[in-house]
């Protein structure tokens, strides 16, 4: 018998909520740009959340209670809250909160659907833009109704890659030693601002790769099972699945070498620094 990650109903179900609440998600978020937004701190002086992302998940948590009661969910803003269905959805209200604040428009919505613990639907709204990116396990991605097919077919030392950093001093500084030991190897480096729309840019083409360490499930759960539908190849350390310790991604092109030199950096020079994770559930 199947597992209920393989039922085609329920998938296609998640998906077609996780894109109608991502929509729904960024329009409420484009209202509070639009206006003053409450901006306080919560892990670092630099880990900023605003009463916008915090009344954004409360409503995709309502949201998600209205249409399907019992599932699980766990939000950036408010933590895990159990379920009984097996259905666990991933919430970012707004990923690239800085950027939200600083009024750069590079800033979305990002829904994940996991079934037993693995991704089967996701969803990223560009707040600012309105653009929406969905994907469906098996079922390729999409950008407003566009198949992707990932990145242009480019060697690494030909890419330009997008990457980031988190909020803790010592975590970038970590960060900033693996970027120093990346860049000689690729063409050019970006610094966006929104993990889940980087993930989505690769799937689109409009990066060559990513990688990032100290992400959260919410900062990559949307994001990677999309540009995985878009064909790219997605990696966390030693080809486990992406987590606090590395997420990677590219095209079929340069990923090999990406993830090798990854693991290599991250098991030898810069091990040494000690690991780059940060703590994985931000106290709000
Ligand atoms: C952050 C963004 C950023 C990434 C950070 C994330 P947030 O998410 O995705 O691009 O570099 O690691 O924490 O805090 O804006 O939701």
């Amino acid at each position: 018998m199947d597992d209920a990650g393989s039922d085609p109903d329920l998938v296609r179900e998640l998906a077609e909520l996780a894109a109608e609440f991502a929509r729904g998600a960024a329009a409420l978020v484009r209202r509070f740009s639009a206006r003053r937004v409450v901006v306080s701190t919560k892990s670092t002086d630099t880990d900023l959340v605003t009463d916008a992302d915090r009344a954004t998940e409360r409503w995709l948590v309502a949201q998600i209670a209205r249409a399907r009661p019992g599932d699980a969910t766990l939000g950036e803003e408010g933590g895990a809250r159990a379920g009984r269905t097996g259905v666990r959805w991933v919430l970012d209200p707004i990923d690239g909160t800085v950027n939200f604040v600083l009024g750069l428009r590079r800033y979305a919505v990002s829904v994940a659907a996991e079934v037993d613990g693995a991704a089967v639907a996701g969803a990223v709204c560009d707040a600012a833009s309105g653009e929406l990116f969905r994907a469906q396990r098996g079922g390729g991605a999409y950008l407003d109704g566009r198949r992707l097919h990932g990145p242009r077919p480019v060697p690494l030392a030909q890419a330009v890659l997008g990457t980031g950093f988190g909020y803790d001093a010592g975590v970038r500084a970590r960060q900033g030693e693996l970027l120093a030991a990346v860049l000689p190897r690729v063409a050019d480096i970006r610094r966006l601002g929104s993990a889940s729309l980087d993930l989505c840019a690769v799937a689109v083409g409009r990066l060559d790769g990513y990688f990032e360490t100290g992400l959260s499930p919410w900062d990559h759960a949307a994001g990677a099972l999309i540009a995985s539908e878009a064909g790219c190849l997605v990696s966390g350390l030693r080809a486990e699945p992406p987590d606090e310790r590395l997420t990677a991604v590219a095209g079929p092109v340069a990923a090999a070498e990406l993830f090798s030199l990854l693991d290599e950096l991250l098991a030898g020079p810069l091990s040494s620094s000690g690991s780059t994770s940060q703590p994985s559930a931000r106290p709000s």
